[in-house]
């Protein structure tokens, strides 16, 4: 059920957390799908939930810097140094892992883990109140789109689910994972932080378009083909195309049903169609905000595509290129 996320919410989200139960709390990117990070029985809700393969290890959550590198061994300086510069906030460090610091299940067995210590004020009140360490990936059934509204958690989790209501997200897509367990930073995920803000702390290579086929072995873990997926086929398309590509489409679907479009700013052209068309905003920010729910607000209209206009080919818009992409595979 959602929950207003006032105090009274907290303190009862922070108990079930410590009985080993599941919440979903928002944080500044995307809500998260919550569990105490040092029980394997309580993780394994997790897995089972989202329906995520147990190769897949989760982001683990502490209200502080201090409490998330506790968890972690051989911490190279350049990881306090990007925490200083973005903790609390939408970075992921990935570290070697302390041994036994966290239930096996959440590092999927393996030697590093991903740490987190988001700003939003729920997620913060809600780890500083349970004390724990909170292993949570997104909160949306494995390949799906993730939720940045606690409506989106509930459409995809269901309502048996404790979930705290703090409104929409700021962000709107996940944050930035950067491995620092090398030589030289890597970029395994483009996200809420971009990669110049990064490398203003350090040199880093940016690997976050490596996309490994289904079915085939992962390098970087998350790097799945098709990821962030509304349950109808996406592509995208050049504004000009647009109008062909879903003429095209609708010819395509028996059910002739109709196609949405989600757009860079407001695109005149497009009045005229039967298309349901999300215009978001045209600077990258604002768009990351919007995509995720415009993908949701499209899929519960029934829509039988999605057309995405091609975003800049510049770093600013290089997070959202990688979600749009993935979405389209
Ligand atoms: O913004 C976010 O990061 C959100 C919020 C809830 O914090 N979380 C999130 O979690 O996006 P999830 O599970 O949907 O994505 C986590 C990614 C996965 O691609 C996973 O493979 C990767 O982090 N990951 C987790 N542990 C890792 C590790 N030890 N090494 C490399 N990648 C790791
Ligand atoms: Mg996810």
């Amino acid at each position: 059920m959602k929950v207003p996320a006032d105090p009274g919410a907290i303190a009862k989200a922070a108990e079930l957390l410590a009985r080993g139960e599941l919440v979903a709390f928002p944080t500044e990117t995307v809500y998260g799908l919550g569990a105490r990070a040092d029980r394997s029985d309580a993780v394994a809700r997790i897995y089972a939930k989202k329906g995520r393969p147990a190769e897949n290890p989760s982001i683990v959550h502490a209200a502080t810097a201090e409490q998330a590198f506790a968890l972690a061994r051989d911490v190279p300086a350049v990881a306090h140094a990007l925490a200083s510069a973005f903790w609390p906030g939408p970075l992921t460090l990935v570290l070697r892992v302390s041994a036994g610091a966290v239930a096996p299940e959440v590092v999927a067995g393996g030697d590093t883990i991903a740490l987190r210590v988001p700003a939003h004020p729920t997620a913060q009140a809600l780890l500083r109140a349970s004390g724990l360490a909170v292993a949570a990936p997104s909160a949306n059934r494995s390949t799906r789109i993730s939720p940045t509204t606690a409506a989106h958690v509930e459409k995809e989790l269901g309502s048996d689910l404790y979930i705290l209501d703090a409104g929409p997200t700021g962000f709107g897509i996940e944050s930035t994972i950067v491995d620092a367990t090398l030589p030289t930073l890597v970029v395994l995920r483009r996200g809420s932080i971009g990669l110049e803000a990064i490398g203003r702390v350090a040199p880093a290579v940016d690997q976050g378009d490596h996309v490994v086929a289904e079915g085939q072995k992962r390098k970087a873990p998350g790097a799945f083909s098709r990821h962030y997926a509304p349950s109808v086929p996406v592509v995208t398309a050049a504004r000009s195309e647009i109008r062909r590509s879903a003429a095209e489409l609708s010819r395509s679907i028996p059910q002739h049903k109709n196609g949405g479009v989600i757009t860079i700013g407001v695109v005149p052209e497009l009045d005229d169609t039967r298309l349901r068309v999300e215009a978001l905003a045209s600077e990258p920010e604002g768009f990351a905000r919007e995509l995720y729910a415009a993908m949701h607000r499209l899929e519960d209209a029934g829509v039988g595509f999605v057309v995405v206009e091609a975003v800049p080919d510049d770093d600013a818009w290089k997070a959202v290129s990688d979600r749009i992409r993935r979405a389209a595979r």
